[in-house]
């Protein structure tokens, strides 16, 4: 079977933005991983990675997210065939920007096109957060999500799965910087309370339901105000050195936000692209990792789509 390829981009997403752990995600305009599908006779292969930190990555299927998340929407179609997969990475494994997650939901859009297209966007989203659980080790899908559909995605609930999309006010400009630090979501989750107390259950349903106002109802300020988390990037942060600095810095080159993204070590930044060029505030987090001796690559960005053939 000799089969042309086709060609996907998959944004990079931010996860939790605050009080949503595991529940909030915004998929970025860049940076992208790309990943080229082809149908074959039969099973899911990865047949090259590029990029950074492809070298990392298992090219075996079983444990490769785009060809997990592939191998599912495959099996979901009851497809006769299976499928190649080229990936060139845009995102470096274990940054916090949905690395795994972004591969997993471009082997599961591309598998899905050559399948004609048959899964609902909730089962299109299932099958990506499969390979999240496999490779993570945790169910989660404020990655796959957005990266999946877009715009801004909130997790009402896992079992069934129900996500809502709301698209995110277009002034909303976003700052990633990424410290030459590893993190890996796996560990990450490892350092997590089991529980929490009735104070910091009050203080995050009132700050996430303030979130998706402000998202819905185009309020910087308000969405600035909003992005607070008493439990999981307290529990996280002395994995990722100089973060409350970096924070800092960005909040005083008039950044609205500053946290961490998903389960690190990205420090995500969200200003006012109406107010400011963004240029500023990735210096200043840039600045404070260098001059401690960490490399850091930052990226002035904004949301964007989901998944697209390109
Ligand atoms: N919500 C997940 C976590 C995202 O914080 O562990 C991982 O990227």
């Amino acid at each position: 079977m000799t089969e042309e390829w086709i060609k996907v981009a998959a944004p990079a997403t931010i996860s939790n933005l605050g009080p949503g752990f595991d529940v909030f995600g915004m998929a970025l305009k860049d940076p992208y991983d790309i990943v080229y599908a082809r149908k074959n006779d039969g099973g899911v292969k990865i047949v090259s990675i590029e990029g950074p930190g492809a070298e990392e990555l298992p090219v075996d299927s079983m444990r490769n997210s785009a060809a997990i998340a592939a191998e599912e929407v495959l099996k979901r179609c009851e497809a006769d065939f299976g499928m190649d997969i080229k990936i060139i990475k845009g995102i470096r494994p274990c940054s916090g920007i949905g690395s795994s997650g972004a591969s997993a939901a471009g082997g599961a859009y591309a598998a899905h096109i050559l399948t004609g297209k048959q899964l609902s966007d909730t089962e299109l989203v299932l099958c990506a957060a499969h390979a999240e659980e496999v490779t993570s080790g945790g169910l989660h899908a404020d990655n796959v999500a957005p990266s999946l559909l877009g715009g801004f995605t909130v997790i009402r609930s896992y079992m069934p799965l129900e996500v809502v999309r709301i698209e995110p006010p277009s002034n909303l400009g976003v700052v990633v910087a990424m410290p030459d630090v590893i993190v890996s979501t796996k560990e990450a989750r490892k350092v997590l309370p089991s529980e929490i107390t009735v104070k910091d259950l009050i203080f995050h349903v009132g700050n996430a339901s303030c979130l998706v106002y402000a998202m819905v109802t185009k309020d910087l300020d308000l969405l600035g105000r909003s992005v607070k988390d008493a439990v999981f990037e307290p529990a996280r942060n002395h994995l990722i050195p100089h973060l409350n600095e970096a924070k800092n810095a960005a909040l005083s080159h008039g950044a609205k936000a500053s946290f961490l993204g998903g389960s690190g070590p990205c420090v995500i930044s969200f200003f006012d692209s109406n107010q400011v060029s963004g240029e500023s505030i990735a210096t200043a987090v840039r600045s404070i990792f260098i001059e401690n001796g960490i490399d850091c690559q930052s990226w002035i960005t904004m949301a964007g789509s989901g998944c697209q053939e390109i």
